[in-house]
């Protein structure tokens, strides 16, 4: 949970890489394996070569996907970065349906590649580059606190999915019937935003109907950090296709999608790069999948949440500045917003956001910011972090807003 910087002041680290160690830095049965793997002379790294490593991976990965998307998955390894497991689902899914077009959602994140950057929500950051992927379209993703149709509750889930059916069925629509729809279960660049349950069953149910493929990017949200293994199996839902990246690898660079074998009409060689077999990487992350799979630590991940959860709601009624408080498991966000902008949800405060995150970090919390205009303050911890650590970790927050609140 801890780092500790050139002056020796120790942080409390709730970004942990970006989400990649589920475990915290350096956990000491991670750390076994990789230092017993190089004490063996192993190969560093295989290209496509098969080696006792990546058996042993192959096989993890295979356990923790849900039973019956097990049974018929294949496996891509990627080059080594979330944005190439995305690069490799559209690829795929362009090759088995012979149609190039593919949506997104606004606020989505699936990495900064060119075509990866195309399904990016955030314009700011995407607009510096022309030409990028072509035939991509946006939908509406459900984020309750700004609804696009001005809705809440059931009410916003079913005008969303009726707009989607509508842009999907209607030969009127200007958008002609896609590839694959990507989605994030929660997403988390765009600020922490679960998607609900009812909603992701309605995406599953209009993509099979329309014959569109749903690629779901657990590259953030999945192994264990929304309390199950994938966050899209609060919906018991069975997407085509899977991109894993980040806690995969167990801290260390790993990439892949695991898909439906209907899919695997490319032909060997269609996704090829050489760090695809990294050994090492396949050690931490099979070290890493196990330890998840065979404690409650997963299970224990849902209280933790909700505690952190509960413990940042206690602040609302006092902070008229927070917006919204959201998040599932050990991925929480909380929406700092400017209380003098009119409307029911209010402009997104991001001058406020980042005072308090400063604050957080002078009193030894590690935070990241995110979502519109990086307003979202979120909470990304290791899914190890204790109860006590967890109390450590809402105590500083706590008194850092007071204290950012005392000098406003
Ligand atoms: C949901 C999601 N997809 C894809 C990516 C891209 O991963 P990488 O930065 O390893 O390319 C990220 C990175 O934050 C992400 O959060």
């Amino acid at each position: 949970m801890f780092v500790q910087d050139t002056e020796d002041q120790i942080f409390i680290d709730c970004l942990a890489g970006a989400g990649t160690f589920a475990l915290g830095h350096n956990h000491p049965d991670v750390v076994n394996a990789v230092t017993e793997y190089i004490s063996t002379g192993g190969p560093w790294q295989t290209l496509d070569i098969t080696s006792p490593a990546k058996n042993n991976f192959v096989s993890e990965v295979y356990k923790i996907l849900p039973d019956e998307f097990s049974q018929s998955a294949k496996l891509q390894f990627c080059g080594p970065a979330g944005t190439d497991a995305m690069e490799a689902a559209i690829k795929l899914a362009k090759i088995a349906t012979g149609r190039s077009g593919i949506w997104s959602f606004s606020g989505a994140y699936h990495g900064m590649t060119n075509g990866t950057l195309a399904l990016m929500g955030n314009i700011n950051t995407k607009s510096p580059v022309p030409g990028l992927m072509a035939d991509v379209q946006f939908m509406p993703f459900p984020y309750e606190y700004r609804c696009p149709f001005g809705l809440t509750g059931a009410e916003s889930i079913k005008a969303n999915l009726n707009y989607l059916e509508h842009q999907l069925s209607d030969q009127h629509s200007g958008t002609p019937l896609p590839a694959a729809i990507v989605v994030e279960a929660i997403q988390g660049e765009g600020g922490v935003i679960p998607a609900p349950k009812e909603w992701l069953q309605g995406l599953r149910e209009i993509t099979e109907r329309h014959g569109v493929l749903l690629i779901l990017d657990e590259i953030q949200c999945g192994i264990g950090r929304s309390g199950d293994m994938f966050a899209f199996e609060i919906a018991d839902i069975n997407p085509d296709v899977i991109a894993m990246s980040k806690a995969v690898g167990g801290g260390l660079p790993m990439a892949l999608i695991a898909y439906h074998e209907k899919l695997d009409q490319w032909k060997p060689g269609a996704h090829t790069g050489t760090f695809r077999g990294n050994q090492l990487a396949m050690i931490s992350g099979a070290k890493t999948l196990k330890i998840l799979r065979e404690t409650n630590l997963i299970e224990s991940v849902k209280e933790k949440g909700q505690f952190l959860l509960e413990s940042l709601h206690n602040l609302k009624s006092d902070c008229d500045f927070i917006g919204d408080i959201r998040g599932r498991g050990l991925m929480i966000g909380i929406e700092i917003v400017d209380t003098q902008s009119a409307g029911k949800s209010k402009a997104p405060n991001p001058e406020l956001a980042t005072k308090i995150q400063q604050q957080c970090l002078q009193q030894g919390l590690i935070l990241e910011t995110g979502g519109r205009s990086g307003a979202t303050i979120r909470f990304l911890p290791p899914l190890n972090i204790s109860q006590e650590e967890l109390k450590t970790v809402t105590n500083i927050f706590i008194s850092s807003v007071a204290e950012v609140m005392r000098n406003l």
